[in-house]
């Protein structure tokens, strides 16, 4: 996806590319578009996809910090939104023109919305990998009293496994 050589098809793979199917926008919070903190100092941060990211639709980045949209080759626009998260998936849905919006990370942004009930399923591959500390996707989240329940799950061809939780309708 990022230009490199090599690589592996099979379920792993399949995976990954499922989630990019039928997407119309994409909402993410601004760590995920990249390392800059605080007001942008300037407008040379593009993102951490090169000058054709593989978004190839609007993307709506939440920002305290605003900043004018950014066009890039294939399709995709990073648009800012600083008026929280209720307005970027607001805008996310009229870009979309009917197909889904994907939620791209990160954990912040995820649990934000999972909170607010906005999320209709959120696809997790869980590696047995031990991290130690770092951002907690769901503690003290009650998925359960939040209406989700674990639809599928799937082995991967590593060591990982691709899980599907839906809110139950
Ligand atoms: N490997 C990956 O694919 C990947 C993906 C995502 C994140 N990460 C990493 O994971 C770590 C944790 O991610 P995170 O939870 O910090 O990421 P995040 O959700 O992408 O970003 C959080 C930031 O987005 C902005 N934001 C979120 N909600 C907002 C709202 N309602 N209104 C306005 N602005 C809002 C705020 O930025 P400002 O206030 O600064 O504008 C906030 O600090 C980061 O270190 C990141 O680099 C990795």
């Amino acid at each position: 996806m990022h230009g490199n050589e090599g690589g592996e098809t099979g379920v792993d793979d399949d995976v990954a590319a499922q989630g990019f199917v039928g997407i119309g926008a994409w909402i993410l919070g601004r760590n995920m578009f990249g390392p800059v903190r605080g007001p942008w100092p300037d407008e040379s941060w593009r993102g951490w996809w090169g000058e054709e990211p593989p978004y190839h639709t609007p993307v709506f980045v939440l920002t305290h910090h605003p900043r004018p949209p950014l066009k890039m080759k294939g399709g995709t626009e990073f648009r800012f939104v600083t008026e929280g998260i209720d307005s970027a998936l607001r805008q996310a849905v009229d870009a979309a023109g009917g197909r889904d919006v994907r939620l791209g990370g990160g954990v912040s942004t995820i649990r934000q919305y999972l909170n607010a009930g906005l999320i209709d399923e959120l696809r997790l591959t869980i590696s047995p990998v031990l991290l130690g500390t770092g951002e907690h996707l769901l503690s003290g989240i009650d998925m359960r009293a939040l209406g989700y329940e674990c639809a599928q799950h799937t082995p991967g061809t590593r060591a990982a496994v691709h899980v599907v939780l839906r809110k139950r309708a």
